[in-house]
């Protein structure tokens, strides 16, 4: 008879306590420089806050936390776990842990028509990077494999001089007042010419869910996301996230027929000298490691590789 029993709870002040204490004692990942359980408490206290977990899972060895994972709704029918989630104990027994966690996700995914569940590993950097091939193993072993790759990029604006550009003679309106159907069409007709694997791999309700999280997420900031018009039609668009101490572009691009005229660098500096208008001291952006036209064009205008981010994804299509 196994000793491992699986739990379902909501958060609570104790779980907070538990979880943050077995985390700091298995540090990966993004936790593994972090230098006592308090660090890891307030995270989790903020992003309870910010985006509550719908569900924790938990496995415990005769009462004792030994494994675990949250899960958090990104949109109607996609689900995160949390970051670098299932976090487990290293012990003989962790395929048994993981695969009881395992379990208890398919079985909460079946049950409540989510279509995409993704497991995120953020920040990878030469620190952490064995972690993740140790995880990345499990996961493909599961059948759940790699299915973004993403460069994540930074700009520091304190010195940044933004250089002189062309006038472009096209209209540059807030993205808050674009028509929302029209926007749609051109993400969808933008990102369907793209090297972007997430964006391709979706299904159409997907895309659209996407679409609509970033436009309504509470992190839009509706002052520093644009369209460009070349009369009535919307060709290219730059929607901005604000995060803690970072403005983050979050989704951007040009229809196919505006491309290669430099119309992209010359919009993403507008919207550069419109953050350090605003006191931004940094910018980042997220581009899909196939994407070197995107990547280049990023580097060009002075931005570094900061980290990756990869994600494993289990489909349900
Ligand atoms: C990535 C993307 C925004 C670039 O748009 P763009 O307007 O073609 O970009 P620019 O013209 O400013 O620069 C791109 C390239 O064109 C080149 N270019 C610029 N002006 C040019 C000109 N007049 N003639 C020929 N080439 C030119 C640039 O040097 C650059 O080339 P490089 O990548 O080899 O260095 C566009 O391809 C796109 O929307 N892709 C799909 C969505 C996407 O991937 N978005 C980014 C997600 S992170």
């Amino acid at each position: 008879m196994t000793e491992l029993e699986l739990i379902t709870e909501g958060w609570n002040e104790s779980i907070i306590d538990e979880v943050s204490n077995f985390v700091f004692n298995n540090r990966i990942g993004v936790y593994r420089n972090t230098e006592d359980a308090d660090g890891i408490r307030r995270y989790l206290t903020n992003i309870q806050d910010r985006f509550p977990a719908e569900k924790i899972l938990m496995v415990r060895r005769k009462g004792t936390l030994c494994g675990w994972a949250s899960l958090n709704r990104d949109t109607k029918s996609i689900v995160e776990l949390g970051r670098w989630q299932p976090i487990i104990e290293q012990t003989d027994d962790e395929d048994e842990i993981a695969n009881l966690l395992l379990e208890g996700i398919l079985d909460y995914a079946k049950s409540n028509e989510i279509t995409r569940i993704d497991a995120k590993f953020s920040e990878i950097n030469d620190n952490n990077h064995e972690d993740y091939q140790r995880c990345a193993k499990w996961f493909n072993g599961k059948g759940i494999g790699k299915s973004e790759d993403d460069v994540y990029l930074t700009l520091q604006l304190e010195h940044f001089k933004v250089p002189r550009t062309d006038k472009l003679g096209y209209w540059l309106v807030w993205l808050q007042y674009a028509d929302e159907e029209d926007l749609y069409k051109c993400y969808h007709d933008t990102f369907s010419k793209s090297q972007d694997t997430e964006f391709l791999n979706s299904s159409e309700s997907q895309k659209r869910e996407k679409f609509e999280q970033a436009i309504h997420s509470d992190l839009f900031n509706k002052y520093l996301s644009f369209v460009w018009k070349d009369g009535e039609r919307i060709f290219g668009f730059v929607i901005v996230h604000s995060r803690n101490e970072e403005e983050h572009i979050h989704l951007f691009g040009i229809l196919d027929e505006y491309r290669r005229k430099g119309i992209a660098k010359n919009m993403l500096l507008k919207t550069i000298k419109e953050m350090i208008a605003g006191g931004c001291k940094m910018v980042s952006i997220g581009v899909d490691a196939k994407n070197t036209t995107a990547y280049n064009l990023y580097k060009k205008i002075g931005f570094n590789v900061n980290s990756r981010m990869i994600v494993h994804s289990i489909n349900f299509k």
